[in-house]
């Protein structure tokens, strides 16, 4: 079976793009292979998260995961600072990664260009504790997304490194874990582009059922269409991917053949469109709320993860420090 590593970011609110995408699929996968999912929350002090609102960003992004789907039971959950191993075997690893090809990193260099005022030594070595992150659980595979697919081929690089400098066979190097053709790109409600954070166009899994009813109702769409056979313009097209996303298949065909008749009234759709998403997010929204209102379950679940972490990490880093000539006396 293989392992799989991923880390989450420790801020901001899941929305439906990240629903769709990545957490469908995390949910999927925890039954297929050994999964270790961790909040990466020594990775967001890189920023200079407020000390005061850290731990619940933790909490929160945790509460959401969980509410979603992820299942202590069968996948490690922890938080990456409840695995201090982890910053020893980021050190050890740090001694073969050059200065200079850090410096050359992509994300690296975006940091510079945008945070000119805050560049820190751990914004350099990121992609050295993201490589702890996924080398200390021997991880098979690593979902990523395109921003990370460099991060993740440093991994590579520090493993092979590592084992012809020392002359060992001892990791292995990490594949991306392809979901092939099913991760969908899930759009705003601004009429172009896809669902973000930053973009201020995004459905939460945390807003309530009147809150998606205001955004679905306001979405950009455009005058209608006025022959049959017309291409179908972005805002619209938009629209109707998150209908199939949300929508029973013959909702689709509805307003789809009113489309093509040229009678669709927008404020149709978009009126079952939202309590279509409604009735997706609701559930979930009540269990976030209701899993971060039991401290007790999410004590037990991030102990549990992190003592099954720590294991694995723990057997990584002794084999690692005894390579690399570390021995007690
Ligand atoms: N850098 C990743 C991101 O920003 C998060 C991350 C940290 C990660 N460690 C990881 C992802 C290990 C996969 C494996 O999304």
């Amino acid at each position: 079976m293989d392992t799989v590593v991923s880390g989450i970011r420790s801020t901001g609110q899941l929305h439906l793009g990240n629903y769709f995408g990545a957490l469908r699929n995390f949910i999927k996968m925890q039954h297929d292979a050994r999964c270790f999912f961790f909040i990466a929350d020594y990775h967001s002090l890189t920023t200079h998260p407020d000390p005061r609102i850290l731990h619940d960003n933790v909490r929160n992004v945790l509460a959401e995961y969980l509410a979603a789907g992820l299942d202590p039971s069968v996948a490690t959950i922890y938080v990456q600072s409840d695995v201090p191993q982890v910053a020893e075997l980021s050190m050890l690893l740090s001694m073969h990664a050059p200065v200079g090809e850090l410096e050359r990193t992509a994300s690296f260099k975006d940091k510079i260009r945008k945070h000119a005022d805050n560049v820190n030594a751990g914004l350099l070595t990121y992609p050295v504790l993201m490589a702890a992150d996924i080398l200390q659980h021997k991880a098979d595979k690593v979902p990523v997304g395109k921003d990370q697919e460099q991060h993740l081929e440093m991994t590579r690089v520090y493993a092979r490194r590592f084992n012809s400098f020392y002359g060992v066979e001892y990791f292995s190097e990490p594949a991306a874990y392809n979901f092939g053709t099913e991760l969908v790109k899930v759009p705003g409600l601004d009429g172009s582009g896809k669902m973000g954070k930053s973009e201020g166009n995004g459905l939460y899994l945390s807003d309530s059922d009147a809150d998606i009813r205001k955004k679905v109702m306001r979405a950009v769409s455009d005058s209608g269409p006025t022959a049959p056979g017309e291409p179908m313009s972005e805002p619209v097209a938009n629209l109707f991917t998150l209908l199939k996303l949300v929508s029973a298949p013959s909702t689709v065909e509805h307003f789809a053949a009113s489309y093509n008749a040229c009678e669709i009234r927008y404020g149709d759709l978009k009126k079952q469109l939202a309590e279509d998403i409604v009735a997706v997010v609701a559930p979930i929204r009540e269990r976030i709320e209701a899993v971060k209102a039991d401290e007790a379950f999410l004590r037990r679940v991030t102990a549990d993860g992190a003592e099954k972490a720590r294991e694995s990490s723990a057997k990584t880093l002794a084999q690692v420090r005894e390579i690399m000539g570390i021995r007690r006396f």
